[in-house]
Order: structure tokens, then sequence, then C-alpha cells
């Protein structure tokens, strides 16, 4: 057996005390350590002289010079595969970062352990995405990716599939960019009926029809609604969930987020291999909890779940949903109890359960309810994009995903 060679890293971080950390963190994860630098010249030298594997660079705020550095590193050292890090969770930086070609994120400072994984997997589809380029698969830019946001609640019925439905639509009207929403509960998912759509082939048939789930056979398994939101859902057949499985569903994500700004999936009340696979691959975590005791107890219990599975909690997000108007739980007994403070609170709001039976959900409707406002500012929070929403939902956009179905 032939060992792989140990990949080598340089740090571009002008914060020499960071710096020595962010060392300290490559050198425990066994990476070969080729240099450090600041931003600019000094950066892009340094990489097209060590041509390294991975360049660790770090983005604060104000971003401009690092985003400079990373997009001279795209077209100077394109081999070099970027891993950005940052403090706790600024996501619009993140995600910012993500969209100049940075393949993953980190948080300052950076561990060991986070540090080795992403490594690994960044090379991993790295090697993929050149074995593709060399088989004619790919005209693909480099790295450039999506972020992916799984909304899950270990509970049943608290109000993830309505929040994800809202939330894609709130993303697609906020940002106009592609969004794409997932339904992972390929047994009893309901996204579809959520948005008065028929489901032609959905998830579970992709995964049971394809071996190969690279972007553009995914996106043949994809509907359309009306804004222009594509939909992975769910059809119902007795048996095609279970072809949805912990080792695939991630393929299809990434697969995903390399054409769509934004990757929403809605998960199952349940913690099984097929929910780890959605939230480990995921850039976010919107965790839903209802003002219930036992919900509240789910939710404490499932962030200790994804301690274990290595999930930082920089990733999570709390909502507290009132899925029914008797809440029993204060927010703050909520919170305390979880351990993480809500992101958003969204109230009970009888015209959320109309749209359940119309097809229709609130962010839509003309109306706004504070509902609807709360799905908004999680939109905004994560998009990192302010200001106001179009009123009126978008029809189909021209180069939308519609124009390459069955292509
Ligand atoms: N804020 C709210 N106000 C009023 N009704 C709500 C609210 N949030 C959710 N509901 C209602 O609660 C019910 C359950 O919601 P939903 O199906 O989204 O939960 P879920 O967590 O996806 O459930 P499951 O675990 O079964 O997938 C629905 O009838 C929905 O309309
Ligand atoms: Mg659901």
């Amino acid at each position: 057996m032939t060992m792989d060679p140990i990949p080598s890293v340089i740090i571009i971080d002008p914060n020499p005390n960071s710096r020595l950390d962010t060392a300290e963190a490559v050198l425990r994860a066994n990476l070969e350590l080729r240099g450090e630098c600041g931003y600019g010249t000094e950066a892009t030298v340094l990489a097209v002289r060590q041509r390294p594997d991975i360049a660790l660079l770090a983005i604060e705020d104000p971003s401009a010079r690092a985003v400079a550095t990373l997009q001279a590193l795209q077209r100077l050292a394109p081999e070099t595969v970027v891993i950005s890090y940052s403090t706790l969770g600024d996501l619009a930086m993140m995600r910012q970062a993500m969209r100049y070609g940075a393949r993953d994120y980190l948080i300052r400072p950076v561990q060991p352990d986070a540090l080795a994984e992403a490594v690994g997997s960044a090379l991993q589809h790295e090697s993929r995405r050149r074995e593709a380029q060399k088989t004619g698969g790919g005209d693909e830019a480099p790295s450039a990716r999506g972020t992916i946001v799984t909304i899950h609640s270990p509970k049943g019925g608290v109000g993830k599939t309505t929040i994800s439905a809202n939330l894609a639509l709130a993303l697609r009207q906020l940002t106009e960019q592609e969004v794409v929403l997932v339904d992972a509960d390929a047994q009893f998912g309901d996204v579809a009926l959520m948005l008065d759509m028929e489901v032609t082939r959905g998830i579970g048939v992709l995964a049971r029809n394809e071996y190969d789930l690279s972007p553009p056979v995914v996106e043949q398994y994809l509907d359309l609604h009306q804004t222009g939101l594509a939909v992975l859902g769910t059809a119902a057949d007795p048996d095609d969930w279970r072809a949805v499985t912990g080792e695939n569903l991630p393929t299809i994500l990434n697969s995903l987020a390399e054409k769509f700004e934004f990757v929403l999936v809605d998960t199952p009340g349940a913690v099984n291999a097929v929910v780890e696979s959605a939230l480990t691959a995921s850039d976010l975590i919107v965790l839903v909890t209802s003002r219930d005791v036992s919900s509240v107890k789910d939710a404490r219990a499932i962030i200790s779940i994804l301690d274990t599975w290595g999930v930082p909690r920089e990733r999570v997000r709390l909502v507290i949903n009132d899925s029914t108007n008797a809440p029993l739980v204060t927010a703050a007994e909520a919170e305390r109890t979880i351990g993480l403070p809500a992101t958003t609170t969204l109230p009970y709001d009888r015209q959320v359960d109309v749209a359940l039976q119309t097809g229709a959900p609130v962010v839509l409707q003309t109306q706004r309810s504070r509902f609807a406002e709360g799905m908004f500012d999680l939109a905004k929070l994560i998009s990192g994009v302010s200001g106001e929403p179009r009123r009126r939902p978008r029809l189909f956009s021209a180069i939308g995903i519609a124009g390459r179905r069955g292509s």
C-alpha cells in the first residue's frame, strides 16, 4: 500500500499572534507547514514558490485585502485550495470567502481536528474535480460553492418543514440568487405539499437510479416552483426512501452546492445516519424548537450529539417557533436549557396553518405577518443581504434551472 503524501500548507494571516496559533494547529494536525505571511504580493509569491496543497487564509473585517489576496491566489496558484478562517461565525464574511472560491471555512482559533478534516475533504473534492475535468466532465469554475443550510429538530411537528419552505422562498426573494430546497425526509417528507407542487421523480428515485451523483445528473431530478425556487422533493413511493443514505446524501448536497448559492435541507424529526450526514455536511444548522418541555429537552440533547460529531457550535442557529398557541416554557428558559441564544423567535400565526392547506407559504402573501417578517430576518442573517425583499414573487428567471432541465 502506498502512503498518501502529507498535505502541505501555507498560512496567510496579517496578525502574528493568530498566525502562531494557526501554525500550531497545522503541526498538531500532522500537516506540513511550508511558510507564513501576510496579505498581498507576499502571499502570492509564497504560494507560487511553494505550491502548497492548501492555503489557510485569515479573514477579518474589513475583508477587502483578504478577498483581493484570495482572488490573486485563484489566478496565480489555481492548484492551491484555499480554506479561510475567521472569528466566531461571521456568516456574511464566510459566505463572501466561499463565493470568491474558498473551499471551506474554520472558526478561529483553528482546532487541529477540524483543520485535519477540512483539509482531507477539500483535497478529496479537489482530486475528484480534477478527475472529472480529465475525463471531460467539467468546465466548472474552481471551487466556488454555495452554502448548505440544514433545518432540524429531533422532535417531530415543531415547524421544520414550515420554516424550510418559507426560508427558501424568503432567500430567493431577498437575494434573487439560485436557491434549492431538498427534502431529506425521504419517507414522510411534505415539502412539495407545502409548496403545492408535483414531484416528478424526487430524491428517492435519484438515489435509487443514479450511481453518478454529479451536478448535471442531480439537476435533472429537480422540480421548479413558480418563484424559481428549485426543489428536490420526495415522491410517495413506499420503497424509494430507503435508497437515500448517509453516504449518498452529502454527495447530492455538495453537487447542488456547486450550482446553487443556497442549498436548504429539510430533515425528519429523528436522529439517524441520514440526518447525521446532512448535519455534518452543513455550513449552517437551523435548530428549531417549540416552547414545549420535551422539544427543549430534545434540542439540548442534539446539541450534545453535534458536539460528539465534531460540529462546531458556531454553525448552529437556534430558532424558537411557537407552533402552538399554548407555549409552556419561556424563551429565556428555553435558551438557558439549550445553552444557545435564540437567533429568531417566531410567533404562533394562524395563517401558517391556513397556508399549509392552500400551498401558499406566508412569505409569499402580501399581508406580511410577524412570522413572515421573522423568516425574512433569518434570511437576511444567513445571506448577509440587507434591505427589502421584492413584495411580489418573481417568476422564472430567464437563466433559471428550467432552461437547463432535461438538457
Ligand atoms: N409559527 C406557527 N404558527 C402556527 N402554526 C405553525 C407554526 N409553525 C408550525 N405550525 C404548524 O405546525 C404543524 C407542524 O409543522 P411542520 O410540518 O412544519 O413541522 P415539522 O417539524 O416539519 O414536522 P415533522 O417532524 O412531522 O416533519 C403544521 O400544521 C404547521 O402549520
Ligand atoms: Mg416536516
